[in-house]
């Protein structure tokens, strides 16, 4: 009740006074810049701002700081039920933070193991060999429009053809192959198919290890870093950090100027010069059309539309003490007969990849993507538990006695309504809306041309979407919108 009566409290006062008058909170404070959300973008522009003096209130709908960093104790340690790894440490944000601050992070070997469903260890030479051409073949992708799936398989047949064409009449091997590298495609882009995926990406690695890991500090100590709360650091004087404050309606000025006003589902109203959001490309699919007033552009709403945001998941199990060989990684290599056996489950055979992380000793990752990740998000945890339990004891459970889990986590980034996904890829759609990101950036200004709504987040970094360093780049970049520096 108190909601709706406060909305229209609101919406009556936009309509008689006009924006200047309405835009006054109930304590009738304004702060230079709103931040919508406090994953690794809004925790930059944040701290950009407040370290640069400027007033700035932070809107947080979860009850926690990180949005899709996410470190949980868990096990004798940690683990991330989100971003897990610093991707490329040449110019990188975030591992610059962690060098400054003399926190040592360090890579994760790749090392890992292939076992075959019939309890065997399978041939990781000839399966490492094949990832690492293809893993090659993706950076030098073909000139026309092509789906990523079709471009590595025509890719696939051609290296066996020429070095080892007694592969190609091996049926079980070559289409079990390719179901798993369809499945490591999609963990890295977060799509349900490889053929969703263009093989033109945008997407640029920065220089450096890829799987460089915060290990047991976790992912959160950067954004701690940042906002200075670090070691009980005390945080930053102007930046004022409300959690489980939910944004439904963002008021611009369009054809005027003046304040944005901010309204939270708690009929909390705040206001400020500007306002920048960084809630995830699936939170403005489902909410753009009534996120904004005036609405968002016409070619906004159409990037919205089309870029793609995907699902990566992991279900994550504890144990009395860690019980699996010293490697990283088990690849499960899935017979013919086994997949048939599990007709009833098919969500089962993309059991496929299960990791150890480098923040417990005794836990276990097992990832999942696209349509499988999002199914796992909503089964009982009994029967999650159950099959991936029995998966791993049919695969690893030969020579040792695989022993009860002592508990059990899974991420929910799909169903999740403040993600809605884990992160973007580029989609086939690339093609005919090349500058989607860029328009998905782009500010709302007023009628004298000031940037009034802010765009930062993953989504809408051109070439570093989908990471952590990519967000934070994202998130500064906006921040410098509003910097004096900039105003040349
Ligand atoms: C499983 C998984 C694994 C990943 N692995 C890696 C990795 O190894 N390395 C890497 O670099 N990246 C990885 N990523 C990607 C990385 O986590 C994201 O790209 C990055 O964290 C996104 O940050 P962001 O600030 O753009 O968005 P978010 O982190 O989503 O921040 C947006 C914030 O807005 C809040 N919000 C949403 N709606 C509202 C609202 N209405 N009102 C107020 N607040 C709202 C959300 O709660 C959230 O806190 C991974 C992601 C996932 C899910
Ligand atoms: C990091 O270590 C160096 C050398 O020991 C020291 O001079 C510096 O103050 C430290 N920085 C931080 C942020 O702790
Ligand atoms: C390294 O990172 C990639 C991409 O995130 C991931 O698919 C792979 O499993 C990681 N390797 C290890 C050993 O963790
Ligand atoms: C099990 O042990 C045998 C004998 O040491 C070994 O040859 C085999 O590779 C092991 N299998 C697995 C899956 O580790
Ligand atoms: C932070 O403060 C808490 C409570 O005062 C204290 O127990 C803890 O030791 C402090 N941590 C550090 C790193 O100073
Ligand atoms: C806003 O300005 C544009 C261009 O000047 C005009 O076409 C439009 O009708 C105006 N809209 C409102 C709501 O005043």
């Amino acid at each position: 009740m108190r909601k709706h009566f406060f909305k229209l409290i609101f919406l009556v006062s936009v309509f008689v006074f006009g924006y200047a008058v309405c835009y006054v909170s109930k304590t009738g404070q304004s702060y230079d810049t709103i931040i919508v959300g406090l994953g690794s973008a809004g925790t930059t522009a944040a701290s950009t701002l407040a370290k640069a003096g400027k007033t700035v209130l932070a809107l947080e709908a979860q009850d926690r700081i990180g949005g899709r960093v996410w470190t949980v104790p868990f096990g004798d340690g940690i683990v991330e039920l989100g971003a897990e790894w610093i991707h490329g440490t040449e110019h990188s944000r975030v591992y610059e933070t962690a060098v400054k601050n003399n926190i040592s992070v360090f890579p994760q070997d790749t090392s890992f193991k292939v076992y075959n469903s019939d309890g065997t260890e399978g041939s990781k030479e000839l399966i490492e060999e094949l990832l690492t051409y293809l893993l090659e073949a993706s950076d030098h992708p073909p000139e026309k429009l092509e789906q990523l799936g079709k471009f590595l398989t025509k890719k696939l047949m051609e290296y066996l053809k020429e070095k080892h064409p007694e592969v190609l009449i091996d049926q079980d091997f070559l289409s079990e192959f390719l179901d798993l590298t369809n499945f490591i495609v999609n963990s890295y882009q977060a799509s349900n198919d490889w053929n969703d995926v263009t093989a033109q990406s945008d997407y640029e690695q920065l220089e450096g290890n890829q799987n460089m890991s915060w290990h047991r500090y976790g992912f959160k100590t950067f954004l701690e870093l940042l906002l200075n709360t670090y070691n009980n650091g005390t945080g930053w004087p102007t930046l004022e950090i409300k959690l489980n404050k939910e944004v439904t309606l963002i008021n611009w000025p369009k054809n005027s100027t003046g304040k944005v006003g901010v309204v939270c589902k708690d009929g909390s109203v705040y206001t400020a010069d500007n306002v920048i959001v960084t809630v995830s490309l699936g939170v403005l699919k489902e909410r753009y059309s009534t996120l904004f007033s005036p609405p968002i552009p016409d070619n906004k709403a159409t990037v919205i539309d089309k870029l793609s945001i995907g699902v990566v998941g992991k279900t994550i199990f504890s144990f009395q003490q860690a019980w699996w060989p010293d490697v990283n990684g088990f690849i499960f290599f899935w017979s013919p007969k086994d997949k048939e056996e599990c007709k009833d489950d098919p969500w089962v055979v993309q059991i496929k990849d299960v990791a150890r992380p480098m923040g417990s000793s005794n836990t276990l990752y097992v990832w999942s993507n696209g349509d499988t990740a999002k199914l796992i998000e909503t089964l009982p945890e009994d029967v999650v538990k159950s099959k991936m339990m029995e998966t791993l004891k049919k695969f690893m459970g030969k020579n040792v006695t695989v022993p009860e889990p002592t508990a059990m986590i899974r991420s929910n980034w799909y169903t999740n309504p403040f993600t809605r996904g884990s992160y973007t890829y580029d989609n086939l759609l690339k093609h005919e809306y090349p500058n989607a990101r860029a328009i998905l950036g782009e500010p709302l200004l007023d009628a004298t041309g000031s940037p009034k709504v802010l765009f930062a987040g993953e989504a809408t970094d051109l070439v570093h979407f989908s990471t952590v360093h990519g967000a934070s780049e994202s998130g500064f970049r906006e921040a410098s919108r509003l910097l004096p520096i900039n105003k040349v």
